[in-house]
């Protein structure tokens, strides 16, 4: 069996149920049910004998400790994480603790763990880290793609965060000779997004006539890739990749904000059109910039794709149709998720930004 941490969250939730799909090995998602994790993420999995929960923080050591001896995974796949550079910017402490803090108390207990296996075990077992592209900074136009052998220049506490964490899972190979993986990759989306990232909460205020709020001119640059392929690569980098090795993962997709708005206002415009006749682009406001703000990310995904023969299957078209559709057709699950929390968020993040 495998366990994936933070497998309520966006990337991981679609990660368990392909995973599921696809193979019958069991899966034991550890996760903490913060704001961003939805159990209903995982509804359909409910009953099923290959699947199960346990809510906890990856920083408890003695409860992943207890949760490894009693299940032996052979692999662990981490996701749990503070995700959301905007919350990070209002408040980084969170983002500290658990995706500094979280995944050095994860690592201690598995580097444990591992120390305790026969040789066989040893083997098998890897320690899957799922990162980002951001660890590498922001590009210039002109710059090439972002590959593993680029600097680390992360710019907001959370991608400080995450390359902080990415450091302490090689150092736990150089170090103590755990057999870790490490993924960097894009910008995600696609089903189950919670809607305080760009594409669903675009979509989420289209329908709500809410604006669409962008910020700065609208041309900062992001390299999207449809989820579905973010979870086969991770599924290829377990069963293939080089122990101790990174592999960025990307869509080829390039991409300003603006084209994404406009992308989606079209899709809207074709699938659920105003009564009046007008464009959702109507409702695109411009609003002040998020401080620090990256302007350019771009992947090569050149190394997984000649070494472990990835490459995404969807392009933005067919995924962003997919995606919009996914939303207009589970309009409950964006009530649900729209509490008070989400209402307080959206005020703090956009009340005081100038139009
Ligand atoms: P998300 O915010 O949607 O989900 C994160 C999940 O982690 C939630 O279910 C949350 O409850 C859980 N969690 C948070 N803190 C925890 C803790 N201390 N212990 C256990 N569980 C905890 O995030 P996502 O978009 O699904 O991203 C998943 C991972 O992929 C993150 O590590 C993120 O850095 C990385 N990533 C995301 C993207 C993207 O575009 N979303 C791209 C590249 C990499
Ligand atoms: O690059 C990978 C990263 O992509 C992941 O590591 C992060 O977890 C994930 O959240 C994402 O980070 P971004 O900051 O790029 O994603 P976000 O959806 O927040 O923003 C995408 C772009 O859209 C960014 O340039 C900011 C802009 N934006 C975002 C929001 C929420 C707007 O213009 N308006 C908005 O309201």
């Amino acid at each position: 069996m495998i366990l994936v941490t933070g497998g309520a969250g966006f990337i991981g939730a679609n990660f368990i149920l392909d995973w599921l799909r696809e193979n019958d090995e069991p899966v034991l998602n550890l996760d903490k049910l913060t704001y961003a994790g939805n159990r209903e993420n995982l509804a359909e999995l409910s009953g099923d004998p290959r699947y199960a929960f346990v809510q906890g923080d990856i920083g408890d050591k003695s409860l992943v400790g207890e949760l490894l001896s009693r299940h032996r995974p052979r692999a662990v796949i981490n996701f749990a994480a503070e995700s959301h550079v905007d919350r990070s910017i209002h408040g980084p402490g969170e983002f500290i603790q658990t995706n500094i803090v979280g995944t050095f108390n994860l690592l201690e207990n598995v580097r444990a763990y591992y120390a305790a296996m026969s040789e066989a075990e040893k083997a098998k077992f890897r320690f899957l880290h799922v990162s980002t592209d951001e660890v590498y900074g922001s590009l210039k136009a002109e710059d090439p793609a972002f590959s593993e052998t680029n600097r680390f220049e992360p710019n907001s506490p959370y991608s400080a965060s995450k390359a902080a964490s990415d450091h302490l899972v090689r150092a736990y190979h150089h170090t103590y000779g755990l057999p870790v993986l490490t993924t960097n990759c894009s910008n995600n989306y696609g089903p189950y997004q919670f809607p305080e990232k760009l594409i669903p909460l675009m979509i989420v205020n289209a329908l709500a006539g809410k604006p669409l709020p962008v910020y700065g001119d609208g041309q900062q640059i992001r390299d999207w890739l449809y989820v579905g392929d973010h979870c086969s690569a991770i599924r290829t980098v377990l069963a293939g990749g080089q122990i101790g090795e990174t592999y960025n993962v990307g869509g080829w997709n390039e991409k300003p904000n603006l084209d994404i708005v406009h992308a989606i206002c079209g899709l809207l415009d074709e699938l659920r059109p105003h009564a009046d006749g007008r464009s959702y682009r109507e409702q695109i406001t411009y609003v002040a910039d998020r401080p620090g703000h990256d302007r350019r990310y771009a992947i090569d995904a050149s190394k997984i794709e000649r070494e472990l023969g990835w490459r995404p299957a969807e392009t933005f078209a067919t995924g962003i149709r997919k995606t919009v559709h996914w939303y207009l057709d589970n309009a409950a699950w964006i009530n649900n998720v729209q509490t008070g929390a989400y209402r307080e968020w959206v005020e703090k993040n956009y009340s005081g930004r100038d139009a």
